[in-house]
């Protein structure tokens, strides 16, 4: 199956199809395979390509970076800091000088609506590198990695996702999962579950897809019989510090744990999350809120994250395959 998402921006999945979605994560696996191979064609030669980051990244900014190197291109990186964006420059400004050198830009921000704003003025194809409502290029990942660990149609599998579920990756992950017609399962409390409005749309498109929806409180419940266990930080980059203490009390029964691993039922459950991730006490936000809170590990155990049953180093390395076949669909 071919596609022609040539030109197209990536600011959220609820703009692609369920076939375009297949499509990409098809070309990541056969872009992946081509890597390990060796037989990889350069198709971003001569392309440049603007990275913007409002917020702080490790895997996203390495993960364009390495893809659009792997494919013949070139990067440069752009924060706050380090240019007029923000204080001197709008972003409306902004996308019309970037849009004019270069092939195509990644933003990572605060808004959604900053995410559309760099789309409607930069006339290239924008790609959203994480907003605190959608994380699209993090779920595509997440999407390629459940199919090569769960060794059947994503259609077959399903998994649940615990934790800030209003937040990006709750959101995308039910948007992912739905357009594949997974089964879908979100464990949060009432406040922290996704918009009514998104989780309508949702329902509507499972209708066609054929996706399986639970939205529910109870943690125990929601991961009876899934495939994968997914989370997330509990504050998110731009919330406030002060958010930790109400997020721990509300988010301490839906904490990963081996318990809750077996309470899949499945012996061959797998472990996911997006990182970074809060399980010990090797980062400086760890330990403040181990002294602040007692905690000495968060969203999910030390050991859960570090067992047999946790892929989320695989997960990691898929960002680059997928952002790769991303940057090839629409550019190459
Ligand atoms: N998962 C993810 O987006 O990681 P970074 O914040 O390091 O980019
Ligand atoms: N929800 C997290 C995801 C990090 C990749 C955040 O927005 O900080």
């Amino acid at each position: 199956m071919s596609f022609n998402l040539r030109n197209r921006s990536l600011l959220d999945l609820q703009d692609f199809s369920p076939r375009e979605v297949r499509f990409l994560l098809d070309l990541a696996a056969e872009l992946k395979r081509a890597k390990y191979a060796g037989t990889e064609q350069p198709r971003l030669k001569g392309r440049n390509i603007a990275l913007i980051f409002e917020k702080t990244s490790t895997r996203t900014r390495c993960a364009f970076e390495v893809a659009v190197h792997d494919q013949g291109g070139h990067v440069t990186c752009i924060d706050a800091a380090g240019s007029q964006l923000g204080r001197k420059e709008s972003l409306k400004d902004t996308a019309r000088v970037l849009g004019r050198l270069y092939d195509g830009i990644e933003y990572r921000g605060f808004g959604q609506q900053a995410v559309e704003e760099l789309a409607r003025h930069a006339h290239v194809p924008v790609w959203n590198g994480l907003t605190d409502e959608s994380h699209p290029t993090q779920v595509l990942a997440d999407l390629l990695t459940m199919e090569e660990f769960g060794e059947r149609p994503l259609h077959e599998l399903s998994f649940c996702y615990l934790g800030d579920a209003r937040f990006n990756m709750g959101c995308s992950l039910l948007v992912g999962g739905t357009l594949m017609g997974m089964d879908v399962r979100i464990a949060a409390p009432h406040p922290l579950q996704p918009p009514a409005g998104l989780v309508a749309r949702m329902r509507e498109l499972a209708r066609s897809t054929g996706a399986r929806i639970a939205i529910e409180t109870d943690p125990l419940l929601a991961v009876a019989g899934a495939d994968f266990v997914h989370t997330d930080v509990w504050v998110s980059m731009g919330e406030p510090e002060d958010a930790w203490r109400g997020r721990i009390e509300q988010l301490l029964p839906y904490q990963v744990t081996a318990g809750l691993m077996r309470a899949t039922g499945k012996p061959r459950a797998r472990f996911m999350h997006c990182l970074p991730a809060f399980h010990d006490l090797e980062t400086e936000i760890g330990r403040q809120v181990h002294e602040r809170y007692g905690l000495k590990e968060i969203e999910v155990t030390d050991e859960v994250f570090e067992s047999e049953a946790s892929i989320v180093f695989a997960q990691a390395e898929n960002r680059m395959h997928t952002i790769k076949a991303v940057l090839v669909a629409t550019l190459g």
